[in-house]
C-alpha cells in the first residue's frame, strides 16, 4: 500500500488547480465590484442629476398635477399642447399669472382668466420649467429703471410696433380666424414685458436686438399712462381721434332722432 509519488503529486496538482480557480474567481469579483463603484460614481444617475432646488421640486409636483395631462411628462409636449422645454420662466409667469394656463377650454385663443395659483406656486412652476431648458427669465425692474423710461418715446414705439394689433389706445382688436389682440388694461408692467419677450400665440417675439430693454420700459411706461388717463366726456371710443368721435356721435344722434320721428308718426 505505498502511495506512489506520482499519485500524491497528482493530488497536489489538483488542489493547486482548485486554489488557482478560486483566486481567479475572487479576482473577477473584486474587478466587478470596483467597476460597479466607478459606474455609480461617474454615471449620470436619474435621481442624482435632477436639481436639489426645493422650488424646482415643488414646481415639478405642481406641474405633474396640473399641467402634465396636456404638456406631457417633463414638459416634452403632447398632442394637446406644445413642449415647454426652453420657453423660460417668463412664459410660465405670463401664462399662469394672467390665468391663461391651466387652459380651461380649447378655442382659437387662450383668454385672460381667473388666476388659479398663488404667487409662490407660479414662481415654483416657473423654476421647474426653467430647469428643463434655458429661456427668458422673469424680468425685474426698479425705480431707477422707471426714471430712465421716456413715455413720449414709448408712445412712438408703441404706435410702430404694437398699435396695428392692440389699437392706439391699447384697447385691443380683432385678428383673423377668431383670434384677437386683447386689451392691455389689465396687464401689469411685468406681464407687458413678458409678453414682448415670449410672444404668446399670434404675437411676435420682440427680442432685445429689436426693442432694447430700455425701449421696452419706455413702451410699458406709455401703456401705464394711457391706462391711467380717464376718458373725459364719456366712452373712449378707442381714442381714434376727435373727427371720428364726432362722426360716431353725429350718426348715433341722427339715428335716435329718426327713431323718435318714426315713433311719433306711428302714434299720430
Ligand atoms: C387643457 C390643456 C392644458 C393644460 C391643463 C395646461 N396647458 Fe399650457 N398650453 C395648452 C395649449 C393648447 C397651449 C398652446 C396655445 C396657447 O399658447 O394658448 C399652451 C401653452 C402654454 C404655454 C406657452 C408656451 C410657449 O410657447 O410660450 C405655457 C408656458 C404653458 N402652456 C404653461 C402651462 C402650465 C404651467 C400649466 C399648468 C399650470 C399648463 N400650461 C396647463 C394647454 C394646456
Ligand atoms: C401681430 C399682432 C400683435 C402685435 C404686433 C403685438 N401683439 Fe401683443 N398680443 C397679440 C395677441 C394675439 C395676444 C394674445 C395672446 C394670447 O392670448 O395668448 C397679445 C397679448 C399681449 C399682452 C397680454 C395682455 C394681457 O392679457 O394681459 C400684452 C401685454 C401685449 N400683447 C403687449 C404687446 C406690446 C407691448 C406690443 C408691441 C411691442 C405687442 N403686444 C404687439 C398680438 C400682437
Amino acid at each position: 500500500m505505498n502511495a506512489s509519488p506520482t499519485s500524491s503529486s497528482r493530488v497536489a496538482g489538483r488542489l493547486s488547480a482548485r486554489r488557482r480557480s478560486l483566486a481567479s474567481a475572487a479576482f473577477v469579483g473584486v474587478v466587478l465590484g470596483v467597476l460597479g463603484m466607478l459606474y455609480a460614481a461617474l454615471a449620470p444617475g436619474g435621481q442624482a442629476s435632477t436639481s436639489a432646488d426645493p422650488a424646482v421640486q415643488r414646481g415639478r409636483d405642481l406641474y405633474n398635477q396640473g399641467c402634465s395631462s396636456c404638456h406631457g411628462f417633463a414638459g416634452v409636449g403632447a398632442r394637446r399642447a406644445p413642449s415647454l422645454i426652453g420657453v423660460g420662466a417668463a412664459s410660465v409667469d405670463f401664462q399662469v399669472g394672467t390665468g391663461r394656463m391651466p387652459l380651461q377650454h380649447h378655442g382659437p385663443e387662450a383668454p385672460r382668466s381667473r388666476v388659479r395659483y398663488s404667487q409662490q406656486e407660479i414662481l415654483d412652476l416657473a423654476a421647474y420649467v426653467a430647469s428643463l431648458g434655458p429661456g427668458p427669465g422673469i424680468p425685474q425692474f426698479n425705480d431707477a429703471d422707471w426714471q430712465k423710461a421716456d413715455t413720449a418715446y414709448g408712445g412712438s414705439l408703441f404706435r410702430t410696433n404694437c398699435a396695428q394689433c392692440h389699437n392706439f389706445a391699447g384697447s385691443g382688436g380683432d385678428l383673423t380666424y377668431g383670434k384677437y389682440a386683447p386689451s392691455l388694461s389689465k396687464s401689469t408692467p411685468r406681464q407687458i414685458y413678458e409678453a414682448m419677450v415670449t410672444g404668446p400665440e399670434n404675437m411676435p417675439v420682440f427680442g432685445d436686438k429689436q426693442i432694447t430693454p430700455d425701449q421696452k420700459l419706455a413702451i410699458i411706461n406709455y401703456v401705464r399712462t394711457i391706462k391711467s388717463q380717464a376718458d373725459p366726456g364719456g366712452a373712449g371710443l378707442g381714442r381714434v381721434g376727435p373727427v371720428s368721435e364726432t362722426v360716431v356721435g353725429w350718426l348715433a344722434g341722427i339715428g335716435i332722432l329718426v327713431i323718435v320721428t318714426l315713433w311719433i308718426g306711428a302714434r299720430a
